[in-house]
């Protein structure tokens, strides 16, 4: 894993978004992977005022809930429009959301992993983490080898989530989420995790050993992942000293990669 510590989660997403950037440089018809939730709001925020070229490139989102209306403001479809596709030239034909209405889910899960190897696979997954060490929607004990499907949020998440609704009663407990097997197969993984209330899941998943009780810990075992932290998400880590030596050591030419 790179772990990348910045001063904020600004100065943070602004990495995140330089290597998009790079990819969609090196590769317009990019598969990317995209994820919702506030971490990765600004670094959308960034990619707009960038002004790329989106026409060719392709995006599976991680995640959806399952039950809202489409057009309900908090569904991820809302969501990645207003924060990210509205501001952006990307063709509609290539937006794929998990469809949390679909009438024979799991036809639709298939589907939908039968979508992404049509793509030709996902280049870069953005993700985020749980407090909990969640990655998409794969609360802990989810099997490390899961693929797309129906998950039951725990009362933590919909706890942490309550905030863009008027109650936690209303946070639906159902979504479907890209399992995490399909989250390994991405070809590199770009996670983004901000402020203290994450300093104990990403110091798991960085230098814990592997379990299905932190998610991403299993990250550790994927060749190409890098880690974006703010000093808050980033103050319990170890070995913190030493990220920032190798991050300082990159030469420039290696920067955005
Ligand atoms: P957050 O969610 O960005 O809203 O903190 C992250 C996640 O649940 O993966």
């Amino acid at each position: 894993m790179e772990i990348i510590i910045q001063k904020n989660s600004q100065q943070a997403a602004d990495v995140g978004a330089r290597i998009i950037r790079g990819l969609i440089a090196a590769k317009p018809d990019a598969v990317i992977g995209l994820a919702t939730g506030s971490t990765p709001v600004s670094m959308y925020q960034r990619l707009i005022e960038m002004d790329l070229d989106w026409s060719q490139v392709t995006t599976f989102n991680l995640d959806e809930y399952i039950g809202l209306p489409k057009e309900h403001p908090q569904t991820y479809h809302s969501f990645m429009w207003e924060n990210l596709f509205n501001h952006i030239n990307i063709d509609p034909a290539k937006v794929h959301i998990p469809d949390g209405n679909a009438e024979d889910i799991p036809a639709h899960c298939s589907a939908y992993e039968k979508a992404i190897a049509d793509a030709g696979g996902i280049d870069l997954q953005v993700l985020g983490i749980g407090s909990d060490g969640h990655i998409g929607f794969n609360e802990p004990t989810s099997s490390l080898a899961s693929r797309t499907r129906i998950k039951t949020l725990t009362e933590r998440t919909v706890q942490d989530n309550a905030r863009f609704f008027s109650s936690a009663e209303e946070v639906p407990r159902h979504v479907i989420t890209m399992g995490i097997g399909t989250i390994m197969e991405a070809r590199t993984n770009l996670l983004l995790a901000f402020g203290d209330n994450k300093a104990d899941a990403v110091a798991g998943m960085v230098e814990g050993p592997i379990t299905a009780n932190n998610p991403a810990t299993v990250l550790q075992m994927h060749p190409s992942v890098k880690v974006c932290l703010d000093e808050a998400a980033a103050m319990k880590l170890e070995r913190a000293d030493y990220y920032r030596w190798v991050y300082e050591g990159k030469p420039e030419w290696q920067r955005d990669r």
